[in-house]
C-alpha cells in the first residue's frame, strides 16, 4: 500500500513519514517549500517519496492522489488551510482512497471561540460529506509546543506564557503519529473519532520542572498577560490574527483548564500507554539547551 502524508515535514507529519517508512509502508509526502523537500529527502527514509506542492492549488491536487491507498492529511494554521483540506478530500474521495486520517483539534464547532476551530469544523463538514471512510484525531496541546518557546527561557529558567495554573492533557506528536499509522493501514470499517491525550494533565509550569530535571537544567513557568504574549509572538513572526487565537487558546481555554481531560484512546489503539513529559524531554534534550531550540 501507499500513502499520501501531507505536511510531511510538520510536528505530526514527518513523525507519521518516519512511522510509516519503519513499518515498510511506501509513502509520497508532501511539503511546500524546497527547502523542507531537500531536508526530507536528506534523511533516506526507505518507501519515502517527497513531493513539492501547494495544496491550495486546485490543479496540482489530484496527481498527488495517483496511486495513492490512504491519505494522512494535516496541515497548518494558515489563512488558506480550509482551502488546502477541502481541496485534499475532494481529490481523495475522486481518488476513491480507501480511508482518510485528518488531522484535527478538539472544540471545533461553527461558533468555537477560535478561528482554527472553526475551519477545522469546516474540513470536517467537507469530508463527511464527501462519502469517504474517515478518521479524525483530536489531540491535546503538542508537548512539542514547548519547542518553539525555548528561545523566551531567561537567564533564570524562566519561562512567560499567559497559561497560568490550567492544567492540559499534554501528547508527544509521536503517539498522535502512532495513532495515525494504525488507522491508516488497519482495516478498519466506518468513521472514527478520536480524541487523543498523554498520560497526565500538566501545568506548564509542572511540565517544564519535569523536563528541567532531565535535561539538567532549571526551569520554571512565569504567568503572563494575553498582551504579552501577543507582543511576543508578533515580534516572533505571527501573524496577529494567528497570534490572537493562540492567545485566547493559553488564556481563555487552557488557563481556566478545559484542556485536562485524559483519554485511553492512545492505548486503546496501539496498544501502548501514551509518553510521558519524561520521554519527551529524553528525545528533546538538545533542544533545551540553553544555546537553543531545533524544534518548530
Ligand atoms: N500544536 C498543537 O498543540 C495542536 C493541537 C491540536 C491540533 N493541532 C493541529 O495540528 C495541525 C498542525 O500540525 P503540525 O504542527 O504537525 O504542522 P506544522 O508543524 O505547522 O507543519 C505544517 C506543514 O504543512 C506544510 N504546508 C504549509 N503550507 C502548505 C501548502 N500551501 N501546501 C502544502 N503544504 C503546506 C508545511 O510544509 P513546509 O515545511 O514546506 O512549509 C509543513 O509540512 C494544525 O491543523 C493544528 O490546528 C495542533
Amino acid at each position: 500500500m501507499k500513502v499520501l502524508v501531507t505536511g510531511a515535514s510538520g510536528n505530526v507529519g514527518s513523525l507519521v513519514v518516519r512511522t510509516l517508512s519503519e513499518r515498510k509502508v511506501a509513502v509520497r509526502g508532501v511539503v511546500r517549500r524546497e527547502k523542507s523537500a531537500a531536508a526530507l529527502r536528506a534523511r533516506d527514509l526507505p518507501g519515502v517519496e517527497v513531493v513539492v506542492a501547494d495544496l491550495a492549488d486546485e490543479k496540482a491536487v489530484p496527481a498527488l492522489l495517483d496511486g495513492i491507498d490512504a491519505v494522512f492529511l494535516a496541515t497548518g494554521n494558515t489563512a488558506d488551510q480550509l482551502t488546502q483540506e477541502q481541496q485534499v478530500i475532494r481529490a481523495a474521495a475522486a481518488a476513491g482512497v480507501r480511508r482518510l486520517v485528518k488531522l484535527s483539534v478538539g472544540g471545533a464547532s461553527p461558533d468555537a471561540p477560535l478561528t482554527l476551530a472553526r475551519v477545522h469544523y469546516a474540513a470536517e463538514q467537507e469530508l463527511a460529506s464527501s462519502g469517504l471512510a474517515y478518521t479524525v484525531l483530536r489531540p491535546a496541546f503538542f508537548m512539542d509546543n514547548l519547542l518553539q518557546y525555548v528561545p523566551w527561557i531567561d537567564s533564570s529558567g524562566q519561562l512567560p506564557l499567559p497559561t497560568g495554573d490550567g492544567a492540559m492533557a499534554m501528547i508527544h506528536a509521536q503517539d498522535i503519529a502512532d495513532v495515525a499509522a494504525v488507522e491508516l493501514t488497519s482495516e478498519l470499517t466506518g468513521n472514527r473519532d478520536l480524541a487523543l491525550t498523554g498520560p497526565e494533565a500538566l501545568t506548564i509550569g509542572q511540565a517544564l520542572h519535569r523536563v528541567g530535571q532531565v535535561v539538567g537544567r532549571q526551569l520554571s513557568h512565569v504567568d503572563s498577560t494575553r498582551e504579552e504574549f501577543l507582543r511576543r509572538y508578533i515580534e516572533a513572526g505571527a501573524t496577529p490574527e494567528y497570534a490572537e487565537d493562540i492567545a485566547t487558546l493559553y488564556d481563555g481555554i487552557l488557563r481556566p483548564g478545559y484542556g485536562a481531560a485524559i483519554t485511553d484512546t492512545v492505548e486503546k489503539t496501539t496498544g501502548s500507554s501514551p509518553r510521558s513529559i519524561d520521554d519527551f524531554a529524553r528525545d528533546h534534550a538538545a533542544d533545551f539547551s540553553p544555546t537553543g531550540a531545533t524544534g518548530s
